[in-house]
């Protein structure tokens, strides 16, 4: 049977609504027709598959695009291969993300030639890049659907229009100034949940795509957000995670300006939020306004994402970051000062053009000095269109392969020394699933984000529990509970 609908309201029999959202409704009643078709023909409901390839941001697109397909009637289906309509939410940021979704295109193309019924899309980062649709258009036919990341709000539209036809339809657009709210989405967890704060990106790093295919920067009305915050937790969520490119610099656009740190303290207020998190926060934009809410928070996460990118101040200039090495160094000093438990992860770059050896050892000077609690490592990419792909100075493979590998080898150690520190303490930990290789075991997380596994019951999944740290294994704690606990 079908998912009970919301689609009432959206008579087919009525005119197209001009209303945006309404209108989106209206086709996803337009799709919810197609499968009554669907299923009088072939006994069963089509299977859909989305796969989302990209950052948070992504993920939270996925799940509206999963959410529009759920209200269509559509099954979900976790293997791409057996779906009826597969879609691949893309991401762009590295080549190699780049390379991914091609890898998957050739080894779908023999399985769609066997099962010729079977559609796919691709949407996301990705698709903003004309020369990679030229690609598509050239070498992979067989796609049904490619639209990108501006006309997201769009999918019922688009996937009405592609059910009913066999031509390859493209809608990518350039920007938008539109936000749409109120679409429908199917979260992956029933507990905790992504909110988009603002979309786009206005910092143009010079190595970076993503100002290119997400466009400007543009916020949320603080009301929207919080209204669907309030939803969310009264649907039971108790830990939101606020995204946006560079959340620091939220509202500033808005007609009524609001500080990313106001709207923190307006979700403190909402009842039933345990938890809430963001990400990512710019260096540069990072206030001592949102230092102090930090601070006097009981919801805020005692863990916050930095990205550093370099520690050379000679590099972060050709990054276009700005902010100094120094600058940065004095920033972790005030945060540590606020908030003194606070976990700090980030973002390094390796081999960006005109790194000599002493830039690198700025950068393992930086994560010595600031000892994260983990940091996410890339080899640099040049993405054709950024400024750092016209620079001078390419750094040779061989070169940065081994810088690369002695940063890994830093940031690791590191890591395993400060990830033990609570070992022993008894500390809230948010039970989120049945642990992947022992079923007697679930694994949670801590305020400061890293994971713990210890014995529960699957009924304990989405409660704060209080667990007791009995030994740390590098990246993780293995636990025993010691009491519900009810309140944080
Ligand atoms: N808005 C976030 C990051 C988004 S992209 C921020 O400003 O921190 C996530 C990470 O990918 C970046 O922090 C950066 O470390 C990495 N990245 C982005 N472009 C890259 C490129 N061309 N090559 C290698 N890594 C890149
Ligand atoms: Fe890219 Fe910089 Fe924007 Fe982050 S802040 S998305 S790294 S341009
Ligand atoms: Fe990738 Fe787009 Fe996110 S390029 S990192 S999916 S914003």
């Amino acid at each position: 049977m079908y998912k009970e609908m919301e689609l009432d309201h959206t008579g087919l029999e009525l005119d197209l609504p001009v209303e945006e959202t309404k209108r989106q409704y209206f086709y996803m009643a337009v799709c919810r027709k197609w499968v009554e078709n669907f299923e009088k023909l072939n006994h069963r409901l089509p299977k859909a598959c989305v796969v989302n390839m990209g950052c948070q941001m992504n993920a939270r697109d996925s799940e509206k695009l999963a959410g529009i397909l759920a209200q269509a009637g559509f099954e979900e289906e976790e293997k791409e291969e057996q779906a009826d309509f597969v879609i691949f939410n893309t991401c762009t940021v590295r080549e190699n993300a780049n390379m991914r979704v091609y890898g998957h295109l050739g080894q779908l193309s023999p399985v769609k030639k066997k099962r010729p019924h079977m559609k796919i899309a691709l949407c996301g980062c990705m698709m903003q890049e004309p020369e990679v649709v030229e690609k598509l258009k050239k070498s992979y036919r067989f796609v049904n659907l490619i639209f990108g990341t501006h006309n997201i709000y769009k999918f019922a539209e688009l996937l009405a229009a592609c059910l009913e036809s066999d031509r390859m339809i493209i809608d990518v657009w350039k920007d938008t100034d539109k936000i749409v709210e109120d679409l429908p989405s199917e979260r992956k967890f029933p507990f905790k949940s992504g909110v988009n704060v603002m979309f786009g990106c206005n910092n143009f790093c010079s190595y970076c795509i993503v100002p290119y295919v997400r466009g400007r920067e543009r916020s949320r009305e603080p009301e929207a957000i919080l209204r669907e915050i309030r939803r969310l937790a009264a649907d039971g969520v108790v830990e939101i995670m606020l995204l946006g490119q560079n959340v620091n610099s939220y509202g500033k656009t808005l007609d009524k300006p609001c500080t990313f740190a106001e709207l923190l303290q307006m979700i403190e207020e909402i009842d039933g939020i345990r938890r809430i998190r963001f990400m990512t926060s710019h260096p540069k934009d990072l206030s001592d306004e949102l230092i102090e809410v930090m601070r006097n928070s009981r919801k805020i996460c005692r863990h916050l994402h930095l990205p550093v990118q370099s520690g050379s101040t000679e590099i972060l200039k050709k990054m276009n970051r700005r902010y100094t090495k120094e600058q940065y160094l004095e920033l972790v000093r005030k945060l540590r000062e606020a908030v003194p438990d606070i976990s700090l992860t980030t973002d390094i770059i390796v081999g960006f053009p005109g790194e000599t050896e002493a830039d690198f050892e700025e950068t393992l000077d930086v994560v010595r000095k600031v000892r994260y609690d983990s940091a996410f490592t890339f080899i640099y990419s040049k993405r054709t269109g950024t400024p750092a792909a016209a620079m001078e100075a390419q750094i040779p493979r061989g070169v940065v392969k081994q810088r690369f590998d002695r940063l890994l080898t830093e940031v690791q150690t590191i890591s395993a020394q400060v990830c033990a520190v609570h070992t022993g303490k008894v500390m809230p930990v948010l039970a989120e699933s049945v642990n992947d290789h022992d079923p007697s075991l679930l694994t949670g997380r801590l305020s400061n984000n890293l994971l713990v596994h210890f014995p529960g019951k699957e009924e304990m999944i989405g409660t704060i529990v209080d667990v007791k740290l009995e030994e740390c294994r590098g990246f993780y704690y293995l636990g025993k509970q010691e009491s519900v606990r009810t309140k944080l």
